[in-house]
C-alpha cells in the first residue's frame, strides 16, 4: 500500500508501512520500529497486535462475521461436514469427493494408538480430568514416532502427521473418557464417519444419526478461530520448531482455561448452580457485575466479538432442534434462555457489548447428546485440532518465518548488590 503511518517521537518523525488484508483490515507494520527508534510497543494481552498474516480464517467481530477460507460459517454448518471443512481449512480448498474419501480413509487408518499408550492411559487415576489425560498423551505420542520429530518436516510428512493426529485425538479423547468411567477401550470402526465413530468409541452403543449430525455441526463451528489463545500457543510453540505432538499438546493446555475453551464446562456448572440454588437471574447478574467478586457470566463476552458470536447464533438454533428431536427436556436450557434475555437488556452488558459466545449453549447440546461435562472442553479440542494444524502448517511454510519472541519493558529493581 502507498499509504504510510507517521510517528513522531521528540524531534524525529518516521514513516511506517501500512498493510491491508483482502477483507480491508489495515495494520501498521512496526517490524523495524525498534531498530529505527529504540522503542518497542506495549500491548498487554495482545489486544491490538496482529501476530501474523494468514489465509485461513476471517473474523469481523463488529459485524459478527466468521469465514473459513472465504466460506461463511453459516453455509458450512448447514451444507458441509466436519471432515470436509477440516480438509478445506488444512489444504486451502474444498476437496473433490474422491479427495475427501481418501482424506477420511487416511484418518480412519490412523484411528488407533500404540498399546503402550493404552497402558499409560490406564495408569491415570479414574478421576483425572480428560483434558489432562489428552494433553499428556498427545505429548507422549512423540515417543513413538521418532521420524516425525525432525526439525524440518517435509511437506508430505507434515500432511501425514496432521491426518495422524486427527485420527489419534479421537482415540485419545474417547479412551480418556472410557477410563474415567472404569470401562474398557473400544476400537475404531473404519466403516463409520468421523463423528459416528467417535460416539461408537465413547459409548459402545448403536449411533443415532441425529446425534452424529449434531456433533458434526458443533465440530465444524469449532474448527478455527484465527489467533485465539490456543492457536497463538500452537504458533508460539511450533515457531521454535518443537515437534507437532508437543505443539498440539500445548494447544490443548491453553484451551483448557475457563476464559477460553474451558468456558463450556464452566457454563454448565454455572447453570447447574443457579438451578440447584434457585437463584434469580437478576440476583445472579448482580453477582457477576460486582467488581469485588471473581465470578463472571460464563459463556458471555469475547475479545473479538462486539456483536453476536455467529457460532452462538447457530448453536442456539441447533440446541432447540436437537433437544426437540431427541425429546430431551432440560431445565438448564430454560435457565440459559432466561439469563441471556435479562443480560442482553442489562446496561452493564449492553455498554460493554457482551453477548453470548460459542460456549453459552454448546454444553446443553453436549449434555443432550450424552457427553459428560468434563468432556466438553475435549470436544472443543477435537473440533479445533484441524485449525491448529492448519495454522502450524501455514506458519512453517511461510518463507522466512521467525521464532515468536516478544519484548518487554523491565520495571523491576535496578543495581542491587548482595550485602555479603
Ligand atoms: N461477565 C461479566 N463481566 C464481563 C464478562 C463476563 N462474562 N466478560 C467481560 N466482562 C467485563 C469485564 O469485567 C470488563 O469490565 P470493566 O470494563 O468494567 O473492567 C469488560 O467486560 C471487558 O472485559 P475484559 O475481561 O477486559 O475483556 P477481554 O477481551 O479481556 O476478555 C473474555 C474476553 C472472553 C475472556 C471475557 O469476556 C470473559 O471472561 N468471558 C467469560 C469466559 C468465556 O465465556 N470465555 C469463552 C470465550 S469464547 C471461546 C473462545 O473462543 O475462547
Amino acid at each position: 500500500m502507498s499509504e504510510k503511518a507517521k510517528l513522531t517521537l521528540g524531534d524525529k518523525t518516521i514513516e511506517l508501512p501500512v498493510f491491508e488484508g483482502t477483507e480491508g483490515e489495515k495494520a501498521i507494520d512496526i517490524t523495524k520500529l525498534r531498530a529505527e527508534t529504540g522503542y518497542v510497543t506495549i500491548d498487554s494481552g495482545y489486544m491490538n497486535t496482529g501476530a501474523c498474516t494468514s489465509n485461513i480464517t476471517f473474523l469481523d467481530g463488529e459485524k459478527g462475521i466468521l469465514k473459513y477460507r472465504g466460506y461463511g460459517i453459516e453455509e458450512l454448518a448447514e451444507k458441509s461436514t466436519f471432515t470436509e471443512v477440516s480438509s478445506l481449512v488444512i489444504n486451502g480448498k474444498l476437496p473433490s469427493s474422491d479427495e475427501l474419501k481418501t482424506f477420511e480413509q487416511r484418518i480412519a487408518n490412523h484411528s488407533s494408538i500404540p498399546t503402550a499408550l493404552q497402558t499409560m492411559i490406564k495408569a491415570f487415576p479414574n478421576n483425572a480430568h480428560p483434558m489432562g489425560v489428552l494433553s499428556s498423551n498427545l505429548a507422549a505420542l512423540s515417543a513413538f514416532y521418532p521420524d516425525l520429530l525432525a526439525q524440518d518436516l517435509t511437506g508430505p510428512q507434515k500432511d501425514e502427521v496432521i491426518i495422524q493426529l486427527m485420527g489419534q485425538i479421537k482415540v485419545l479423547a474417547t479412551y480418556a473418557h472410557r477410563h474415567s468411567q472404569g470401562q474398557g477401550f473400544i476400537q475404531s470402526d473404519k466403516t463409520l464417519d468421523y463423528c459416528s465413530d467417535f460416539i461408537h468409541m465413547m459409548t459402545g452403543k448403536a449411533v443415532d444419526k441425529e446425534v452424529a449430525k449434531a456433533l458434526d455441526i458443533l465440530l465444524i463451528l469449532h474448527v478455527d478461530h484465527e489467533q485465539n489463545c490456543s492457536t497463538s500457543t500452537v504458533r508460539m510453540v511450533g515457531s521454535s520448531k518443537a515437534n507437532p505432538f508437543a505443539t498440539v499438546s500445548a494447544g490443548v493446555d491453553a484451551l483448557w482455561g475457563p476464559l477460553h475453551g474451558g468456558a463450556n464446562q464452566a457454563v454448565l456448572e454455572m447453570l447447574e448452580e443457579i438451578h440447584k440454588e434457585g437463584i434469580g437471574y437478576k440476583e445472579f447478574l448482580t453477582r457477576v457485575k460486582d467488581k469485588n467478586s471473581s465470578s463472571r457470566l460464563m459463556g458471555f463476552g469475547h475479545r473479538v466479538y462486539k456483536n453476536f458470536d455467529p457460532r452462538a447464533k447457530i448453536i442456539k438454533v441447533a440446541c432447540d432442534s436437537v433437544l426437540a428431536k431427541l425429546g430431551v427436556k432440560d431445565p438448564l436450557l430454560d435457565i440459559a434462555r432466561g439469563l441471556e434475555e435479562v443480560a442482553l437488556q442489562d446496561p452493564y452488558f449492553v455498554e460493554r457489548k457482551l453477548y453470548p459466545n460459542v460456549d453459552f449453549y454448546s454444553g446443553i447440546i453436549y449434555r443432550a447428546l450424552g457427553i459428560p461435562t468434563n468432556m466438553f472442553t475435549v470436544m472443543f479440542a477435537l473440533g479445533r485440532l484441524p485449525g491448529w494444524m492448519a495454522q502450524w502448517k501455514e506458519m512453517l511454510e511461510t518463507p522466512g518465518f521467525k521464532i515468536c519472541r516478544p519484548r518487554q519493558i523491565y520495571t523491576g529493581e535496578v543495581n542491587k548488590k548482595l550485602s555479603r
